[in-house]
């Protein structure tokens, strides 16, 4: 069980054990920053950060951990770089596989990461395309794992779009044994195949989101309008209106049951602010964990494991 060298995609690059291996290291990673113990195992090496949509998380983030392990980074904005515009996604990666150690992208189709992945001989990570979200999931189970414990057998309800986070739940699911109950306005349902899903039972489809948050053990949701889909934002905005986590909704959800989010929020629209900025609230820390996460998932990809 060796990540070296590998990409992370989708939530079903990793098997259960590597996923747990990697949370272990998340959990290790975040104890010695919080204790100001330095661990800068990638030292000397460099990751090109490569963003086609805007972040505020998924860039700090990676930056931060970068620099805690003693990396070097290059940030590519939206607008700076030739990537898919003068250049090819396959001349991008050879060239930059051959100045990095890694590479982050965050964009728009799944099949440019896997483009870019195919050419790079250098790990790289889904920093969230249209179809998928793999480095929020992670640090949103590692999220609950440390405040309710394993994640497997819960449920998880998921309230609004089924864009590149729910599509993620839905593949962590199946990966790692928990289910996830989907309420979806009518005409915006999962799509099977787009979230890659094999009929395992881990996931079950709701008309009413009531129904839907019924007993879960986390009630999550996103933003009605992803980015890349802002001209459809009018009629989401009316479409998605009864799709919103309100106290009324937390309150059919286990009363342990903790309300995340991958921000950023739209307060009054998918999430009152009475639920997000409530005590069963864990988005602040769902966000640093991004950190902790990341920084094990870049350790375990370039290094393989350090410590066995
Ligand atoms: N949750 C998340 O990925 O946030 P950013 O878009 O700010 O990176
Ligand atoms: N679904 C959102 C997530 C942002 C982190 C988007 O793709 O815009």
């Amino acid at each position: 069980m060796d990540l070296k060298g590998r990409d992370f995609l989708t939530l079903k690059d990793f098997t259960p054990e590597e996923i747990s291996y990697l949370l272990d290291l998340s959990a290790e990673l975040k104890d010695k920053k919080k204790k100001g113990i330095p661990v800068d195992t990638l030292r000397g090496k460099n990751v090109a950060l490569i963003f086609e949509k805007t972040s505020t998380r998924t860039r700090c983030s990676f930056e931060v951990a970068a620099h805690d392990l003693g990396m070097g980074t290059t940030y590519l904005d939206p607008t700076g770089s030739q990537i898919g515009k003068k250049e090819s996604i396959k001349d991008t990666a050879r060239v930059l596989a051959g100045m990095y150690e890694g590479i982050e992208y965050r964009g728009f189709g799944q099949e440019i990461v896997e483009e870019l992945a195919k050419y790079s001989k250098v790990p790289v990570w889904n920093g969230l395309t249209n179809e998928y979200h793999p480095c929020q999931i992670l640090a949103d189970i590692f999220t609950f794992i440390e405040h309710r414990g394993p994640i497997q057998g819960k449920t998880v309800a998921w309230i609004g779009d089924s864009n590149n986070m729910c599509n993620t739940w839905l593949q962590a699911a199946e990966v790692l044994d928990f289910t996830v109950h989907v309420s979806t306005p009518p005409g915006y349902e999962v799509e099977s195949e787009r979230a890659g899903l094999h009929g395992t039972g881990h996931f079950k489809q709701f008309a009413n989101p009531m129904d839907a948050a019924k007993d879960a053990d986390i009630v999550t949701t996103d933003v009605w309008t992803s980015m890349g889909f802002e001209a459809e934002n009018e009629a989401r905005l009316r479409d998605f209106a009864d799709w919103q986590v309100d106290a009324e909704m937390m309150r059919v959800a286990r009363p342990d049951a903790i309300f995340l989010h991958c921000l950023p929020a739209h307060r009054g629209e998918e999430v009152t602010a009475e639920v997000i900025d409530g005590p069963q609230s864990e988005v602040w820390e769902e966000a640093e964990n991004r950190l902790h996460v990341q920084k094990a998932l870049m350790e375990y990809l370039v290094l393989g494991r350090v410590n066995p």
